[in-house]
């Protein structure tokens, strides 16, 4: 377990993404000892509220998922640890009166130092004076102070900037952990492993060897309760720009010298600039209809109703370097589809034509959720006499593999890393500056801010369905070849 003394101050206590994430994880990694003995959680809000109803919210989505026995016992230690402040996010008094709690708490450590997290889980508007109260009024001079804050980070490459020097100049880049939370997934931290720690892997990944590469988000369920956030953002912004970007990054980047974070994030910029931004020949868009019995997105009341928001985009990106020239990277992610689904498909070349005819392509498939796996989908003789060959699989199923063995809930390892100050799996400043460049005249165009009238086709699919019909088409003319395996 970690040493330090610390408190955490959630801010935004009483929204979603607290009750749904960050508390969970706090009782996860508290359950698991992750957390420094001494720890004391504050959850902040405007909302008022007494300690018991806060209690309720912040344990109602903790789950007992092996039938512990104790989990009662632990719910209860976890609520004796933590305690609500209500105060608004706009005024200095409210800042210094949490600051006289924060003090109040230090007192009982003894002099001992304590460290101060403020972990930002609030939209986007109230972000920035949040931080500067923060730095004002809340900053400790005997701990060190960190800064947990979610995404949005803008909306385009300039109001980006303009959010993170406004930022910067309260917070330093150390004090700043931004959060990109499938950077927390076991299935994307394994992809640093997989490909420098396997000469068979690390050989043949480049333009040589691979033919094209898919990543890809699916989600079964539209923005329900949600579309008011979501027609402001649209599919790009709330997916692509940020997690699989960051999966494309770690996928594409050159070995880094070392693991730490620097080294690390500085391979990850430097195959992100040698992307060109999207092109329109390269996009695909897609807004779901009423279908199945479910609803369409402008059915939802909370969008306008002539919203042309795509609920599903399909971009490809191409990395203008020695190794990756001339492959395609498909990334493709939609709300209200078929299943569940994420995962990276790295489709290899075809083996040169001489004895085999019409032999399928190696696929590599790293499957990031629901139920991890690495597969490699590889030729083989079919058993008896004959010499034919078929397609089969070598599976490596993590529930299969690793029966006992925990994975770690993505935000439980980012909460972990925080507080040990290890920035490697948070977004560095410049990392977000170049994602945006990437994306940002695509997200133009899409938003009319483009040059003329020809606003990009937003094709209709149903709810439920794989996408828009074209997205085959799509695909295969960047050479992916579907392989059916027997
Ligand atoms: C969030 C998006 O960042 O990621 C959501 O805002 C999306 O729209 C979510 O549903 C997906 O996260 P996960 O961990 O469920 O794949």
């Amino acid at each position: 377990p970690l040493t330090n003394n610390t408190i955490i101050v959630v801010l935004g206590a009483s929204g979603d993404l607290a009750k749904k994430k960050t508390f969970p994880a706090l009782f996860g990694l508290f359950k698991n000892d992750g957390l420094p003995k001494g720890i004391k959680i504050i959850g902040y809000a405007r909302t008022k509220m007494d300690q018991d109803e806060f209690h309720k919210r912040a344990t109602s989505y903790l789950k007992n998922k092996n039938d512990d026995p104790k989990f009662e016992t632990y719910v209860n230690d976890f609520k004796s640890i933590s305690s609500y402040h209500n105060g608004g996010y706009e005024d200095d008094e409210s800042f210094q009166k949490l600051n006289s709690e924060l003090e109040k708490i230090e007192a009982n450590y003894k002099g001992e130092e304590v460290n101060r997290v403020f972990y930002l889980a609030l939209p986007p508007t109230v972000f920035i004076p949040v931080a500067e109260h923060l730095k004002r009024n809340c900053y400790s001079k005997k701990g060190v102070n960190r800064i947990i804050v979610e995404k949005p980070f803008g909306k385009d490459l300039q109001s980006y900037r303009e959010l993170v020097t406004k930022l910067k100049a309260q917070w330093t880049e150390d004090e700043t952990f931004r959060i990109d939370h499938y950077l927390g997934k076991e299935m994307v931290k394994n992809i640093l492993v997989l490909r420098f720690a396997n000469m068979a892997l690390s050989s043949s990944w480049d333009r040589n060897s691979i033919s094209n590469v898919q990543i890809t988000f699916k989600e079964p369920f539209g923005t329900e309760g949600r579309g008011g956030y979501f027609d402001e953002f649209g599919i790009i912004r709330d997916v692509l720009q940020n997690h699989l970007l960051q999966v494309l990054s770690i996928l594409t980047m050159e070995s880094p010298v070392s693991f730490s974070a620097e080294d690390i994030r500085d391979e990850k910029v430097k195959v992100l600039r040698a992307i060109a931004p999207v092109e329109r020949k390269d996009t695909l868009l897609g807004q779901y209809v009423a279908a199945n019995g479910k609803p369409g997105y402008l059915d939802d009341d909370t969008v306008p109703k002539n919203s042309n928001c795509p609920t599903f985009a399909a971009t490809t990106l191409w990395i203008n370097n020695p190794r990756w020239e001339g492959v395609p990277f498909i990334l493709k992610a939609g709300k209200a589809l078929n299943e569940a689904k994420v995962e990276a498909r790295i489709q290899f070349k075809d083996v040169t034509r001489g004895i085999f005819k019409d032999i399928a392509r190696n696929e590599l498939v790293i499957r990031i959720q629901p139920s991890e796996a690495v597969y490699l989908k590889l030729n083989v003789k079919k058993p008896g006499f004959g010499m034919g060959a078929f397609a089969s699989e070598m599976d490596l199923t993590y529930k299969r593999r690793f029966e006992d063995m925990h994975i770690p809930e993505a935000y439980e390892s980012l909460i972990l890393d925080a507080l040990k100050g290890d920035h490697s799996n948070f977004v560095r400043d410049d990392e977000l500056d170049v994602a945006w460049k990437i994306f940002t005249p695509i997200l133009h165009w899409i938003e009319g801010k483009g040059t003329g009238n020809d606003l990009p086709k937003i094709h209709r699919y149903p709810y439920g369905s794989r996408g828009p019909e074209k997205l085959d088409e799509f695909i295969n003319g960047y050479g992916f070849k579907r392989i059916n395996a027997g």
